[in-house]
């Protein structure tokens, strides 16, 4: 497990993650203004790095600002698993678009020491000591807050209350790089598997809902997947009801193939790459152009094309399109919603698509509910 992951990160970021960081906790949220239609508050929440060490970790709550908004069908709640050294500013666009399409969105900056030194990170001007890092761990903590609030044991403020627009029985692992290496890992118990309660899992253990079933209903993975030990991605089987949708940028063809080696276990696979995007294709840094996308912590990506340049607009459209991929998938899943199956079934057909293979059916037959009439909770 360990040698898969450090594969793994080898591949794609060319530095080794690990470690953790002590400190002391407190939990505490405040209200920060969104971009129209959008509301987010931050917290700082306790999390158990391990059996002894519990560390605040900032979070942030993104979802629609409208409170006059109650769903016949709530979506599931999304949690962001960042890419290394990544912080989760550099996903708002994607976040925000989401919230806009009525999704609850849990995002995370994770500080974890960072001991060693390599050829690409720490980045300068970036913090030396620690970098953005992701955990399965902190799926618990999320739900450990919303058990804490749903429970009122954070007092009679009604300052959470936007949390019940989301079906919170429901949680969608929005990834990205590391962050999909580890959400594609949680979903098919890898997790579980791992006693050693350090690296990425740090001692998760799955979240049940009222149903006594794993909240976790399934993974976006941009750009990343689970690998062997010589890089490649591994055939891996879903969990019944559960999915993956694979999006790529750069690396395709190996996210292509992670999807022929889930497909082949006859899982809930689907496949879409894109032009004129970058492994950081998902982010919003879209200046200076010769920083090919990549966030000014992240590590940069050795077999980058020279020649990739991008504009604001073409990467806001690019990370607009992700969003409204994801919100068909779920309106696809959830309601069996005929608009969104025709989204998806032409997807092909869009400029910015490379390459689409989406298992609709699959998604719809997982459907809960077949809506019977197409206006409720779309926008
Ligand atoms: C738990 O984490 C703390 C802080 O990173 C570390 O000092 C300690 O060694 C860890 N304990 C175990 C048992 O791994
Ligand atoms: C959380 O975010 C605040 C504001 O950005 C920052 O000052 C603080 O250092 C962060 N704390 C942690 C533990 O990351
Ligand atoms: C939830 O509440 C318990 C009991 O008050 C507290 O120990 C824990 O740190 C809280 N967890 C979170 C994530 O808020
Ligand atoms: C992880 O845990 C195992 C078993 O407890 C231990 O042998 C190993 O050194 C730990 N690794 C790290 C990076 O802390
Ligand atoms: C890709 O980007 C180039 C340069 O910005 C542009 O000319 C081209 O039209 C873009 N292609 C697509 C499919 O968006």
């Amino acid at each position: 497990m360990f040698s898969s992951r450090r594969a793994f990160v080898c591949l794609f970021l060319v530095l080794q993650i690990c470690s953790l960081q002590a400190s002391s906790s407190l939990s505490s949220g405040k209200k920060v203004s969104g971009s129209d239609g959008v509301s987010k508050v931050h917290l700082i929440l306790p999390h158990k790095a391990n059996a002894t060490a519990t560390v605040p970790v900032n979070f942030t709550l993104t979802y629609p600002a409208d409170p006059q908004i109650t769903l016949a069908h709530p979506k599931p709640l999304v949690l962001l698993l960042n890419g290394a050294s990544v912080e989760s500013f550099w996903y708002s666009r994607v976040i925000e678009r989401l919230a806009k399409q009525r999704f609850v969105v849990a995002s995370s900056d994770y500080y974890r020491a960072f001991p060693y030194k390599t050829r690409v990170l720490p980045r300068p001007g970036c913090r030396q000591d620690a970098i953005v890092d992701v955990s399965a761990r902190l799926i618990n903590t999320l739900y450990d807050f919303i058990e804490n609030v749903t429970n009122g044991d954070l007092g009679a403020n009604r300052e959470f209350d936007f949390l019940r627009r989301a079906n919170l029985g429901q949680l969608l692992l929005l990834s990205h790089s590391l962050g999909a290496f580890v959400a594609c890992d949680v979903l098919t118990g890898g997790c579980e598997a791992d006693a050693s309660g350090n690296g990425s899992c740090e001692g998760y253990t799955p979240v049940l809902n009222k149903d006594g079933r794993d909240v976790v209903i399934g993974v976006v993975a941009f750009e990343g997947y689970i690998t062997d030990t010589k890089g490649k991605p591994k055939e891996i089987a879903l969990p019944d009801g559960t999915f993956v949708l694979y999006l790529a940028g750069q690396y395709n063809k190996r996210a292509r193939d992670a999807y022929r080696r889930t497909h082949k276990s006859d899982s809930c696979a689907s496949y879409v790459s894109f032009h004129n995007m970058t492994h950081y294709g998902m982010n919003d840094f879209v200046s200076p152009p010769e920083s090919h996308q990549v966030t000014p912590c992240a590590a940069p990506i050795p077999t980058d094309d020279p020649k990739f340049t991008t504009d604001a607009a073409t990467q806001n459209a690019g990370v607009d399109l992700i969003a409204d991929i994801i919100n068909a998938a779920v309106s696809v899943r959830e309601q069996g919603i005929k608009r969104a199956v025709d989204f998806l079934d032409s997807l092909a057909d869009q400029p910015r698509v490379l390459e689409a293979i989406i298992n609709t059916d699959c998604l719809r037959d997982h459907a809960h509910s077949t809506a019977t009439s197409e206006e409720i909770d779309q926008e």
